[in-house]
């Protein structure tokens, strides 16, 4: 039986979704429609519905069946960056100031990005869930969470933090918020949003089915995050709410400065439509992107392509780094950017990855392929700087306390690393109180510090308050909580 006689036309746009996959050579999402039920069915038209089969051609054509030629640049040059200063310099206290005024007249919304698939933790669960906090066990959710209160107690302001996630982890995130009473927050003021889906494309370009009733798909990238601001309300919210910028973030960095005022600040002051934080590389190869000017238009280059754009690997005479500007992905972003974004989104950039996708073989079993075999494709946060009028502001910070992602369990960029980080973080705090911590033990792989950003959110706030306490460091380590209690690791 042909997959055209086993199909029921019951509606006009089942008709069309069906007509729309043979236009398009992708029918054979259809081969087990006859063994399908009810429910099934829906759910797999409910996802060919959304999808743009144009653009999965175009991507199929541009990357998959022919091999695509690198962007060629006459010139490629550093940008600009402002650079790290003394809290008493005067541009700097400027730049506080006016954020912390931004922040009090409640016009910064919070934006985080938490609906990729976290394959390379390889943990059960949405990467906010993880369980960061080595002692207390706090998630990366409850960690940003404390410290959203801690501002909107300081500044007596509303953060209203939007949280984008995708169709796999939508559930789970929200149960978990719901289960922690939202870490104390108001629901009100967090608000999800499910960002789209793309499908997974094979070597020929055609969709992959991972069941017999549903085509193999995946969020489609942090950039994502413009047309969900934009299409799931977002926006309609912020406005209503007089909000004028989102500070953008991503899920899997304990250490970040949520709206923090010194970026608000230089963003504001420079009427800057999209801004970027920048940590200075720490080596030639390191894997990040680089900020850049390509062409006289603003850039991020990833760093599989450095060797595309051998420029970006230079040094000068004294042997620094030319192109030092590293990509921690931390952004501010003007609501009527992102909107002149949405405006262009066919120009926005598409990446491809090629990587292992589970599917099904002909008799419907599941394959987990143990080598890739398709493309997932993605649009990055970072592309949109190429739309901006004015030059974007770039603000250098320290990696220390502020940027510690968590890619792995282990390695750079790990759970194991951003364990250790905390504890040289607060260690700092708690020796600059007085407090006697062994170089040695710090060193040790049972040792941790922990401080609730209830608690304290800066060294300045820290030493200010813990004159009221006399903690006990054992040798397991220390965990301060809210109100100054400590929870010793079991
Ligand atoms: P990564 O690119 O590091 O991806 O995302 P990931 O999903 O965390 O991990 P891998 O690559 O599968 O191992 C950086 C940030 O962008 C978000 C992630 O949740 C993370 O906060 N992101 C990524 C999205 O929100 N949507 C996406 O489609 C992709």
């Amino acid at each position: 039986m042909s997959i055209r006689s086993q199909f029921l036309f019951n509606t006009e746009l089942e008709k069309e979704i069906y007509h729309k996959t043979v236009e398009f050579g992708q029918e054979h999402v259809f081969q087990f429609w006859g063994q399908l039920n009810e429910e099934e069915k829906r759910h797999l038209l409910n996802q060919l519905k959304n999808v743009n089969f144009q653009l999965m051609k175009d991507l199929a054509d541009k990357w998959i069946l022919t091999t695509p030629k690198p962007e060629v640049f006459s010139e490629i040059k550093p940008i600009e960056v402002i650079p790290l200063k003394e809290d008493t310099h005067p541009e700097e206290k400027n730049a506080y100031q006016c954020g912390e005024e931004i922040l009090r007249q409640n016009k910064v919304a919070l934006l985080l990005v938490a609906g990729g698939q976290g394959t390379r933790l390889g943990f059960d669960g949405p990467k906010g869930t993880y369980p960061i906090g080595p002692i207390t066990k706090k998630s990366l959710f409850q960690y940003h969470a404390e410290k959203i209160i801690n501002i909107q107690n300081r500044y007596n302001c509303i953060l209203p933090w939007y949280i984008m996630v995708s169709e796999g982890n939508e559930k789970t995130t929200l149960s978990f918020f719901k289960k922690h009473n939202y870490f104390g927050l108001n629901p009100e003021n967090v608000y999800f949003a499910v960002q789209p889906m793309v499908p997974c494309l094979n070597e020929q370009g055609k969709f992959m089915l991972d069941s017999t009733y549903s085509i193999a798909m995946n969020p489609n990238g942090h950039g994502g995050t413009i047309p969900t601001v934009v299409e799931k309300n977002i926006l309609k919210d912020t406005r209503n709410r007089g909000i004028e910028i989102l500070s953008y973030f991503q899920v899997d960095n304990w250490a970040i400065k949520v709206a923090d005022p010194r970026f608000i600040g230089y963003h504001i002051l420079n009427q800057a439509e999209m801004s970027s934080k920048i940590i200075r590389k720490n080596s030639l190869r390191e894997p990040v992107g680089v900020h850049c000017l390509c062409d006289g238009v603003y850039r991020v280059i990833e760093y599989s392509e450095l060797d595309i754009y051998p420029q970006l690997l230079e040094t000068d005479s004294e042997g620094n780094m030319k192109f030092f500007a590293g990509n921690p992905a931390m952004h501010i972003i003007s609501l009527d950017f992102v909107e002149k974004v949405y405006h262009q989104l066919h120009h926005f950039p598409w990446h491809k990855a090629f990587k292992k996708i589970p599917y099904i073989n002909e008799q419907g079993e599941l394959i987990k392929p143990d080598k890739p075999n398709g493309y997932k494709f993605e649009t990055f946060i970072f592309d949109a700087l190429r739309f901006t009028n004015h030059p974007p502001v770039a603000v250098e910070i320290q990696r220390q306390g502020e940027y510690t992602p968590i890619k792995q369990f282990d390695g750079d960029n790990s759970v194991i690393s951003a364990r250790k980080s905390m504890t040289q973080f607060w260690g700092n705090w708690l020796k600059n109180a007085g407090y006697h911590i062994d170089e040695s033990l710090i060193q040790t792989d049972n040792f941790y510090i922990e401080i609730s950003p209830l608690f304290s959110l800066t060294e300045k706030e820290f030493l200010e308050k813990q004159k009221n306490y006399k903690w006990q460091i054992t040798e397991m380590g220390i965990a301060i909580e809210k109100d100054g209690t400590i929870i010793k690791k079991a």
